[in-house]
């Protein structure tokens, strides 16, 4: 037995026990041919104690060491780790493993760049708190496989060898050498999979599935991410609401000991995007946006005017606190870098609106405005309804950061239901679907499919997010199960009836032979493991993720190829390579 007890674990009933104790040398210290050595592994410290050690022992080389425990002189205990009453008086060390120099401390308080911390990232995840993050996302995902197993589903697994998946971000795709000139995709989620698997006759499937995108990478992005993949069959949206929320409240249930209320509270798309400018709205406090359009139509003020008579919106927040010149000037210069034109303020103070601008608004119409706000400030953003709406949206989120509004231990989740089911794209003129192309139109949007009625626009869908404090945690649909709607829907995203049989022709035809009605939803969980542990950046819940431009600092990834490879896969490299 290499160990009888972790470096976490011995107390001050285990004294006078001989034990053999395995870790890595955290600190060492020499007090005049006494040495100490603070002995880490996951679990804890023990503090060992040598009569004189001849080698030279640097940090975070491997040892074991055997001796006794003892009592600690009162003075010197540590109340801050479980074993601080004692200490191993050690009789014997060995060295299992030399460290080189470690390039930074294994400590919580790591000052170092994510490069470094990536490259080492084996140093990096000795750190207790990346440990932590590890072990909590291993509850949680037991947590909702015990939940989901008790509720009748069963995990199945997808393949990763796919044919390109309809989530609209671009594909990594893997040549097969077997048939030369043509590609795998790697799946974007497993949702052709999970359908075909309810055609199967599968009823309630799981699985914690990784997902492959080539996007634009941000905090809350990673190349391959995981989510709680769910699909259901002969259910409603309110069957998938009680199964997504259960998931989630088991993990608070059993890894956070909080009861988490359900039902979540739901919003309109159209609701969400009006009151918060987005339709992931952080509901962890209010200062909601309103329209003040109507009202200022009254004023004379041009720029409004002009922005109205062009048939855009007036927009308006009133942050219920002054705020001084410098603060309005500079939420100014935020509105213009994020693309807006400007921002108009007010005061509300006792006598009346306060502003450089008060003169172009009669005195009817600033009772008007007066009536429709509280005390404070007013923040007012004119530009079409989209960006005005956009543009307050994000000055919301900036007021409440700055002023604090938000309370940081809250977790503020939500439905947003009745989305569009179609968005124009203007690069390539054409909708696109806003979800995917399997998402169910609403019954009494189905009119606006038919030819003789064809108002993409006015269709909404059965889809839904969940949103968790400002953060889109999971998205999902009730299907389309019917090959005729299936068709009018990609008929309005413009493809063609070859482009439908060849990329979804075999789903299509699995449809053909009794479909049951279906709907599933997928929880990002890497951002849902990272927001319950207080990080914006879920590459700190991921073992070994990517960095922004899709590298792996750890094994160098991606990297060439032999030629030989490329041989055998019949592939020729046609590009320019940069002289470095
Ligand atoms: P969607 O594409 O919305 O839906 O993805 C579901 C959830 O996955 C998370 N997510 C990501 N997390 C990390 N990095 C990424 N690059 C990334 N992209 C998405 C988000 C998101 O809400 N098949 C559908 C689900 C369904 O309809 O059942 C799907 O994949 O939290």
């Amino acid at each position: 037995m290499l160990r009888t007890n972790t470096c976490g674990e011995l107390k001050i009933n285990d004294v006078d026990r001989t034990v053999k104790l395995c870790g890595w040398i955290h600190s060492i210290r020499d007090h005049g041919g006494i040495s100490f050595i603070d002995l880490r592994d996951k679990y804890g410290i023990t503090q060992i104690v040598f009569n004189g050690i001849d080698e030279h022992l640097s940090r975070e080389t491997v040892i074991q060491v055997e001796g006794t425990v003892r009592k600690r002189d009162e003075e010197t205990y540590n109340s801050k780790i479980p074993t601080g009453e004692i200490e191993v008086f050690a009789t014997k060390l060995e060295i299992l493993n030399e460290s080189a120099v470690i390039p930074f401390d294994v400590s919580d308080n790591v000052n170092v760049s994510d490069e470094v911390r990536l490259k080492y990232r084996f140093i990096d995840l000795r750190r207790p708190v990346m440990q932590e993050n590890l072990r909590f996302r291993h509850m949680a995902n037991l947590a909702m496989r015990k939940y989901l197993t008790q509720e009748g589903f069963i995990e199945v697994e997808t393949p990763l060898l796919v044919r390109s998946t309809p989530e609209g971000a671009r594909d990594y795709v893997v040549p097969s050498r077997v048939s030369p000139g043509k590609f795998y995709a790697l799946p974007q989620s497993p949702q052709i999979y999970k359908q075909i698997l309810m055609v199967g006759g599968t009823d309630k499937y799981f699985q914690f599935a990784k997902c492959l995108r080539d996007e634009d990478l941000r905090a809350d992005r990673q190349p391959e991410f995981t989510q709680l993949d769910v699909e259901m069959s002969f259910v409603e949206q309110e069957d998938i609401f009680r199964v997504a929320e259960g998931a989630v409240k088991s993990v608070f249930t059993e890894c956070l000991g909080k009861e988490l209320e359900t039902p979540f509270q739901k919003l309109s798309y159209t609701e969400s995007m009006q009151k918060y400018g987005s339709d992931k709205p952080d509901l962890r406090f209010g200062l909601e946006i309103t329209d003040v359009t109507e009202i200022m139509k009254k004023s004379e003020f041009s720029v409004f005017n002009a922005v109205i008579a062009s048939g855009g919106k007036v927009k308006m927040l009133n942050p219920e606190f002054e705020l001084g010149r410098n603060e309005f000037d500079s939420y100014i210069s935020f509105v213009q870098s994020i693309g807006g034109k400007g921002m108009a303020w007010m005061k509300v103070t006792p006598e009346g609106l306060d502003s450089n601008i008060v003169k172009y608004f009669s005195e009817d119409v600033q009772k008007e405005i007066l009536s429709v706000s509280k005390q404070g400030s007013l923040l007012f953003i004119a530009d079409t309804e989209k960006k005005a709406l956009e543009i307050a949206g994000k000055l919301r989120l900036k007021v409440a950061e700055d002023k604090n509004l938000i309370d940081k231990s809250k977790f503020c989740f939500a439905w947003i239901v009745d989305f569009p089911s179609f968005e124009w794209n203007e690069d390539t003129d054409r909708w696109d679907p806003a979800h995917h192309m399997f998402t169910m139109p609403k019954k009494e949007c189905l009119q606006y499919l038919e030819d003789d009625n064809l108002h993409p626009e006015k269709v909404l869908a059965d889809c839904y997010d969940m949103v968790l404090n400002g953060v889109e945690l999971a998205s999902g649909s009730i299907r389309i199960c019917n090959p005729d709607i299936q068709r009018k829907v990609m008929n309005v995203i413009s493809y063609s009836d070859e482009e439908i049989q060849e990329k979804f022709g075999f789903m299509l035809n699995a449809f053909r032979y009794g479909a049951p009605p279906h709907g599933g939803f997928a929880i990002g969980f890497d951002r849902f493991i990272a927001m319950l542990r207080g990080f914006l950046d879920i590459r700190e819940v991921i073992a070994f993720p990517k960095t922004k431009s899709a590298e792996s600092l750890l094994d160098g990834c991606p990297s060439e190829i032999k030629d030989k490879q490329l041989k055998e896969l019949k592939l020729k490299l046609d590009f320019v390579k940069k002289q470095v």
